[in-house]
């Protein structure tokens, strides 16, 4: 199947539309871990004019607010600004793409984007407009999950869909991708225009009773990822899970499993 960066829009939509009832419980468990670390990187403090990118239910502005910002957030799915407005009436949070955020030039001091930046179609195109609405000296700062290597929790999960069952078995377009490492993000960084770029790691774990649970989690509170979950099938499904069972029992204690989890945190200066 070619990229369609219209099939992954309206396929993300239709996803995280899905997950936003469920995304506190099931996802934004892993998710909360890294916003502070991108708020510190970021460098939000009082009185910054803030944009919380793919903002999804809010966690990020609520929590940049709560450093006393000013805070616009930007979504796509009506169903996450639902929530988003629910829980944050003090945010103004607004409906668009992130491929065209709908603001005028310069009118930012930071940005920032919580798992946002790799489920759009065209990442290219979100960080040029990211770079435009940003003041001169204002930053950039946006998380994507690291690579199998670290982000055990993930690298687990595939692992056990591929032995057991078939990773390509849902019907998801394929992604603009792109964005795995943290020379992606560099590099992407680069080519939007902008300077003193830079990448670290940053590590969590990801708490579940279970195997089981973990997969639920993901059922739903992702997009594509609960799509691959989703088109296991009946056959499959139980050996995915004691697959991943055996395969989480080094993380396992007297409270369930406690899997690594982790990110790259990329920024950059709108010069
Ligand atoms: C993994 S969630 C992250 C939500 C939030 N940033 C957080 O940390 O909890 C990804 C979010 O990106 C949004 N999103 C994905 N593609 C988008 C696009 N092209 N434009 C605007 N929002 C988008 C989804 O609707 C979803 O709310």
């Amino acid at each position: 199947m070619p990229f369609d960066p219209d099939a992954v829009r309206e396929f993300e939509r239709a996803g995280w539309n899905r997950a936003a009832a469920t995304y506190e419980t099931a996802f934004a468990t892993a998710t909360r871990q890294f916003i502070a670390p991108l708020l510190d990187a970021a460098m939000i403090d009082a009185g910054a004019k803030v944009l919380d990118l793919c903002c999804g239910p809010g966690f990020v502005g609520a929590a940049a607010l709560g450093r006393g910002a000013i805070v616009t957030g930007l979504d796509f799915s009506p169903a996450m600004l639902a929530e988003a407005r629910a829980r944050c009436p003090a945010i103004a949070f607004r409906h668009g793409d992130a491929e065209a955020p709908p603001f005028d030039d310069a009118c930012f001091d930071a940005v920032v984007s919580n798992f946002g930046i790799h489920h759009v179609p065209r990442p290219a195109l979100a960080l040029s407009g990211v770079h435009r609405i940003l003041r001169h000296g204002g930053k950039f700062a946006f998380t994507i999950w690291a690579g199998h290597d670290e982000n055990i929790a993930w690298k687990l999960v595939f692992d056990a869909v591929e032995r057991f069952g078939d990773p390509r078995a849902s019907a998801a377009p394929p992604p603009g991708g792109g964005f795995a490492t943290a020379a992606d993000c560099l590099r992407a960084l680069h080519d939007a225009g902008f300077s003193r770029t830079e990448a670290e790691l940053a590590r969590g774990t990801w708490r579940h009773d279970d195997a089981a649970a973990l997969l639920a989690a993901l059922r739903a509170g992702t997009a594509r990822m609960a799509a691959m979950i989703q088109a296991q099938t009946d056959a499959a499904m139980p050996e995915i899970v004691s697959g991943l069972e055996a395969a989480t029992a080094p993380w396992r204690d007297g409270a369930g499993i406690a899997v690594p989890i982790a990110c790259v945190i990329a920024t950059g200066i709108r010069s």
